[in-house]
């Protein structure tokens, strides 16, 4: 079986990951947990390692000690408001951390995938293709875009087999971040059925962990040569009302939203939508829709 090293694999996309590759590969975490959970994944302590990224000397050692043949790099400081407020933490870990991982797997690795974000794109309508211009608003893109660049970089040096793959907004079980979808959930399951929101307009690429995870499977087994950039999204937008009124069908139940002032962000995106044809072109196929990966979050 392969050995494969999931950075960040305790994380809300990351044990989802794990827990579709353990069938077929032995998986070993790299994860500080200071957004993750040692819960999120059913993985023993001898392939479990609560190390930091930043940490080079402790990375190095784990890596020389499981020689692994993948390496998923998901570790990062990834909710937009927190690397907002903490600009320097953000840069370091998902540069400097990015720069650590790249250098400790070179001895060992035959491929790596990095996590990479939609918010590398510009402000723009319409979907995002892989071709397009690069304009991040934010440490958090910035951040993530320098991950590409250093992916380049490595992989120039390297030749190792390199995949960059722009996740889009994820959904699904193990959030660990306030995002949309958990904040609704989070007051649905608390009883309420007028919840507060900020912005009703934006749309977003909605995409349910576990076909990221096959996503992801399916990259690292097509891509084996070369350096790919590929979105991961499901190639549907969807409105935040349009969240609400799934939430309302799968529970049965109206449910009305007051606008909260303190809740509309200052810099919005109207759009964030995924061309996946090469995602698809790999064979690739969006399975879980949005009313059934939202029955699953009532079910909680
Ligand atoms: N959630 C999304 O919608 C989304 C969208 C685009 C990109 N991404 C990217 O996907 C990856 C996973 O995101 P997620 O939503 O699962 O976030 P997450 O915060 O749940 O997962 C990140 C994991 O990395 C760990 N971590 C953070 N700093 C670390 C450090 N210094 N050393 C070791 N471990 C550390 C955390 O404990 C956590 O388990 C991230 O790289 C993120 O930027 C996520």
């Amino acid at each position: 079986m392969e050995r494969v090293i999931v950075t960040g694999g305790a994380g809300f996309i990351g044990s989802a990951i794990c827990k579709y590759l353990q069938s077929n590969a032995e998986v070993f975490v790299i994860d500080n947990l200071s957004f993750g959970s040692r819960q999120f994944i059913e993985i023993d302590d001898t392939h479990f390692f609560n190390e930091d990224i930043l940490n080079y000397q402790a990375l190095k050692k784990v890596v020389e000690q499981v020689k692994p043949q993948v390496v998923i790099h998901l570790a990062a400081i990834h909710f937009i408001p927190y690397c907002n407020a903490h600009p320097f933490e953000a840069a370091q870990v998902n540069i400097q951390g990015t720069i650590n991982v790249l250098e400790a797997i070179k001895p060992f690795a035959k491929q790596v995938l990095f996590a990479s974000t939609a918010a590398v794109y510009p402000i723009a309508e319409g979907a995002l293709a892989e071709t397009g211009l690069t304009g991040p608003m934010d440490i958090y893109g910035l951040s993530k875009l320098a991950g590409e660049h250093l992916c380049q970089g490595f992989y120039a040096q390297t030749g190792i087999n390199t995949i960059v793959a722009r996740f889009f907004n994820a959904f699904g079980p193990n959030e660990t971040n306030p995002h949309l979808i958990p904040e609704i959930q989070n007051q649905i399951l608390q009883g309420h059925r007028t919840i507060s929101l900020g912005n009703l307009e934006p749309k977003r690429d909605f995409i349910h962990t576990y076909d990221m995870a096959v996503a992801v499977s399916c990259m690292l087994q097509k891509l084996t040569t070369g350096i790919h950039t590929i979105n991961l999204g499901s190639g549907v937008e969807y409105a935040v009302t349009e969240i609400v009124d799934a939430f309302s069908r799968q529970l049965g139940e109206e449910i009305k939203i007051n606008i909260d002032p303190n809740r509309i962000r200052k810099v919005e995106r109207m759009h964030l939508l995924a061309d996946v044809t090469k995602l698809k072109a790999l064979g690739w196929q969006h399975t879980v829709s949005i009313d059934a990966g939202i029955k699953t979050l009532l079910q909680n």
